[in-house]
């Protein structure tokens, strides 16, 4: 990601209004559920007037004795035209509040048009949320209403225990919003223009726990494809994100204050970071993922506008990433704080990368940044079994370091990298840079330095 993100702070105010805005428009739905006794209806959706009778009635109630709400059964038509989004908040709000384990069932075979949503819990544990159809936004800004936020399109918040599964599509449709003349090259004659820029992240996830997202694919999101904010314990497993190389910000999976992670035996072609780790997330694990194109996987950025960052005991093995502009980065803004420690990248497959493996302590997106003498600190990263080819334009091996915070304790092991073109090897780069090989590299490793600087044991500055 190489843009700002949307802090907590602007979820939260946008999360505020929202929540007013809506309390006017509140109506009595309850008559139409089974369980009106023991109804909390979530805080935020919004019923419609008048609520449609269900589709499907078995008893009335919208959903059937094995406890499956299918969308259509609260009124969803489905035809990828009509507004679904009323018939989707009735469904989330009954199922939310079912006793037993729900189903939210998103049937095969139909399109559903639904608007910026936030479903909101806390709900009942065990709720399923099954996309076996596809899910599609308006069809960009200016189809967008005035009045939803143009940061994000479907919002989970405050859930405990739901899965997120499916065979269906997350269809972003972000081609209009890549092409918005804010974004890089798409202002008049290939400049980009000043002006606003929000655009969506297609899925996000917001204070939640426990939660499971399986199978789905996601396609051509406006910006972020998957994002957690908040969150603790989060499985992703078996999904398939795809958007243009050259779609903007488009990062795979992005996670952000966020611990206890595994994402396994994911493919993600995208126009930005494949996975992104952002401040305050520990325990990760990242297995038997493809990333390509991408700009690889990246923890940071961390630290701008001189921030407190800490990140963890993050794993990422057995993967593969191909025509991207990173592998396996760690950036850094000057004049942070804090650490980035027990980083794994094992296993890893490169195929033609630009920039395999980075480390890069004065990450700036105008090159103009002033040098400071704070920093994120960056110690015990280990890359071992990184092999393959990288793309000429950068050296494999680049460690950028603070002058003041310099990075310690990398070790490389077996790692092999040559030129995906041509003969001629390019020399790893080092700055500040303490750590050693302990196999032979290809290219070979010179320029990394034993021991530990001085300036790091009396700096207490990168204490997490
Ligand atoms: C809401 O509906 C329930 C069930 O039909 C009914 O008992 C209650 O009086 C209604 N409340 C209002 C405010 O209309
Ligand atoms: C409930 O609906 C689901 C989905 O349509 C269906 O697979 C299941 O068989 C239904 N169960 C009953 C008991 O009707
Ligand atoms: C865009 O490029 C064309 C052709 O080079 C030129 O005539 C025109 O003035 C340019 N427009 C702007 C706004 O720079
Ligand atoms: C998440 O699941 C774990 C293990 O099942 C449980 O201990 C924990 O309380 C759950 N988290 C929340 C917020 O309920
Ligand atoms: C790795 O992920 C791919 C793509 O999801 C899957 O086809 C393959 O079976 C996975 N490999 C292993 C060893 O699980
Ligand atoms: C690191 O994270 C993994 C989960 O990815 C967890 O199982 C392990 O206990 C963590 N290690 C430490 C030292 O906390
Ligand atoms: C900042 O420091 C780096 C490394 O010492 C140096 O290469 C660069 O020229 C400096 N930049 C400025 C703007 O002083
Ligand atoms: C250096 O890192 C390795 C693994 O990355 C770790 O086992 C070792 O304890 C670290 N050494 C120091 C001095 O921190």
């Amino acid at each position: 990601m190489e843009h700002s993100r949307l802090s907590l702070l602007e979820f939260g105010i946008s999360f505020i209004c929202f929540f007013l805005c809506t309390q006017a428009r509140w109506h009595n739905h309850t008559k139409h559920h089974k369980h009106n006794k023991n109804h909390r209806s979530s805080t935020i959706s919004e019923p419609p007037t008048p609520p449609p009778e269900p589709a499907d009635p078995s008893d009335g109630s919208g959903y059937n004795s094995s406890g499956v709400f299918d969308v259509r059964n609260f009124g969803a038509i489905g035809d990828g035209i009509i507004d679904d989004t009323d018939a989707f908040k009735m469904a989330w709000d009954a199922a939310c509040n079912q006793v037993d384990p729900a189903v939210i069932l998103v049937p095969y075979g139909f399109d559903f048009m639904i608007q910026s949503t936030i479903f909101s819990g806390p709900c009942k544990d065990g709720l399923v949320f099954q996309v076996d159809g596809t899910l599609m936004p308006p069809d960009g800004p200016d189809s967008w209403p005035q009045k939803n936020s143009r940061r994000q399109w479907l919002v989970f918040y405050r859930i405990n225990e739901m899965s997120l599964q499916g065979g269906g599509v997350i269809y972003g449709r972000g081609e209009k919003w890549w092409d918005l003349p804010c974004k890089p090259h798409k202002g008049i004659n290939g400049t980009t223009m000043p002006g606003p820029c929000d655009s969506p992240t297609a899925i996000r996830f917001f204070m939640s726990s426990n939660l499971t997202i399986h199978g789905l694919k996601i396609k051509n999101s406006p910006q972020f494809n998957l994002r957690f904010d908040n969150c603790k314990n989060v499985h992703v497993e078996s999904i398939h994100i795809t958007a243009p190389a050259l779609s903007p910000n488009t990062d795979g999976i992005h996670i952000e204050n966020t611990n206890g992670v595994g994402i396994y035996n994911s493919v993600i072609s995208n126009g930005d970071d494949c996975v992104s780790i952002g401040s305050g997330c520990f325990d990760v694990d990242i297995e038997n993922i493809t990333c390509g194109p991408s700009h690889g996987i990246s923890i940071g950025s961390l630290g701008n506008h001189n921030s407190r960052a800490c990140v963890s005991n993050i794993t990422v093995r057995d993967s593969v990433i191909r025509v991207s502009d990173n592998g396996v980065r760690i950036k850094t803004w000057q004049g942070g704080s804090g650490a980035v420690s027990g980083i794994t990248f094992s296993n890893i497959h490169m195929d033609n990368v630009r920039n395999p493996i980075i480390i890069d302590q004065f990450y700036c997106l105008t090159k103009r940044c002033a040098n400071q003498t704070s920093a994120v600190s960056v110690s015990e990263i280990l890359y071992e079994n990184i092999k393959g080819t990288y793309n000429i334009r950068s050296p494999p091996m680049h460690f950028a370091c603070s002058d003041s915070l310099p990075c310690t304790n990398i070790t490389l092991s077996d790692v092999e990298l040559l030129p995906a073109e041509g003969y001629s090897v390019l020399d790893p780069y080092c700055w500040n840079a303490y750590g050693d090989s302990q196999t032979l590299t290809i290219p070979p490793v010179s320029c990394l330095m034993e021991g530990i600087p001085g300036s790091i044991l009396n700096n207490d500055m990168h204490y997490c």
